[in-house]
């Protein structure tokens, strides 16, 4: 490539840059939804398309393909019990799943959808609230193997419905309900081919608090599970109310009789309890309380009291000394009367004078230890005023 021509590209491209606005992806938020759900019971929720599409505002096209992401809220995952299934892009996303007692209470998720030709996304918050299933859980429960459907297919209310139908036929039972539904490649299925009505297969399970018909425990009976080993069609003594729209793999059926776990008496319900599996509402905002008064009382009463007693006590301790004499010091002393102390002094004179007289009228002999000069072994009394006077040669001791 030649200079000039090269930069006549570059020039072209930077302007293409400086011209093209960038284009940030948009975000939407579709309102919160609030769903509820029942322990021991399937739940399902349908992402429909539509509201997403609506959402992204820039794509008018209706069928843009949109892809579904579900996470707990600020969690990276699903909650345990709950799965998301969506075939294509093009078909809308199942949430789906069946909770336990364990998930009791308020789950909160996010859905993701996003547009896969705008880059778009938009995003809902899901609050599902798990309520304990009034009737308690189903003892009876039989698991039906659909070979010619996928999940999704199940997954609708109208199929589910029409599932339910067709076990009744079978159970001879009213109150059958789904309780869970899953993909059979969960279990250890395999991918079908591509090839024209070939499906994964899904695993029905349904209960009921009626024990089972004789048609479903002859399907199970020893004698039908060695001819599904045998490769042989099991033991059918009733007419298979699921074809031609199911096609039940019988040799895949499974019963399960659940002891019913003993009621642990659970707490006893007071009176603001909630009537009915209605979820609590928290009030909004409450109104301000006035608390200034309060804070006064609190602190003004004490305070006042306190100074009560301070000034009490001050008062019984300075005014009222009556008949507690002065106890010395300056201070004390000062405040006696002016004749009072003249006494005190005159007393004090005449006490001193009067030991005087009595010390000048003592006229024992003085102990001779008290005397200067004493000689111990003859008595002899040395003058003091002599030794003096003859300094060092005076011996102390007679010869
Ligand atoms: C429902 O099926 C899923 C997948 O097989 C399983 O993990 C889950 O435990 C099942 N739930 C109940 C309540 O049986
Ligand atoms: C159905 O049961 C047969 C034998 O009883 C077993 O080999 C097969 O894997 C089961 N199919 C599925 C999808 O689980």
């Amino acid at each position: 490539m030649e200079g000039p021509e090269l930069l006549r590209l570059w020039v072209l491209a930077a302007l293409a840059l400086a011209v093209s606005p960038v284009t940030v992806p948009e975000h939407h938020v579709l309102p919160d939804l609030r769903l509820s759900a029942e322990t021991g019971a399937i739940f399902v929720h349908e992402l429909e398309r539509e509201p997403f599409l609506e959402a992204f505002s820039g794509s008018e096209d209706d069928d843009a393909p949109v892809t579904f992401r579900a996470h707990l809220w600020q969690r990276p995952d699903l909650p345990r019990w709950l799965r998301l299934a969506q075939r294509g892009p093009g078909q809308p996303g199942f949430l789906y799943g069946c909770p336990l007692p364990p998930e009791l209470g308020t789950h909160r998720l996010q859905v993701l959808a996003y547009n896969r030709r705008t880059f778009a996304t938009a995003s809902q918050r899901l609050d599902i609230g798990v309520t304990p299933a009034p009737g308690g859980e189903a003892p009876f429960q039989a698991e039906f193997l659909v070979g010619n459907r996928d999940v999704e297919e199940l997954l609708p209310e109208a199929a589910r419905e029409m599932f339910l139908e067709a076990s009744a036929g079978l159970w001879e039972r009213g109150d059958l309900h789904v309780i869970n539904v899953t993909s059979a490649l969960d279990r250890g299925g395999r991918v079908p081919l591509p090839i024209e009505g070939r499906k994964e297969g899904v695993y029905v399970q349904v209960g009921s608090h009626s024990p089972f018909s004789p048609c479903l425990l002859a399907a199970v009976s020893p004698q039908s599970r060695a001819r599904c080993h045998r490769g042989q069609r099991p033991l059918a003594s009733c007419y298979d109310t699921f074809a031609p729209h199911f096609s039940i793999r019988w040799c895949n059926l499974s019963l399960l009789q659940v002891v019913p776990s003993p009621r642990t008496p659970g707490p006893e319900w007071g009176p603001g309890v909630l009537e009915g599996g209605g979820d609590f509402e928290p009030p909004g905002d409450v109104a301000p309380r006035e608390l200034l008064s309060p804070f006064l009382v609190t602190l003004l009463v004490p305070l006042a009291v306190a100074a009560l007693l301070c000034l009490l006590l001050g008062h019984l301790m300075c005014c009222r000394r009556e008949g507690v004499g002065p106890r010395g010091g300056p201070g004390s002393m000062a405040r006696c009367p002016r004749s009072l102390q003249l006494f005190h002094h005159g007393s004090i004179l005449g006490d001193t004078r009067e030991l005087r007289l009595m010390a000048g009228r003592r006229d024992v002999p003085r102990p001779l230890s008290t005397l200067p000069m004493f000689n111990v072994r003859t008595g002899q009394r040395t003058d003091p005023m002599a030794s003096a006077r003859h300094g060092a040669r005076a011996p102390l001791l007679p010869p």
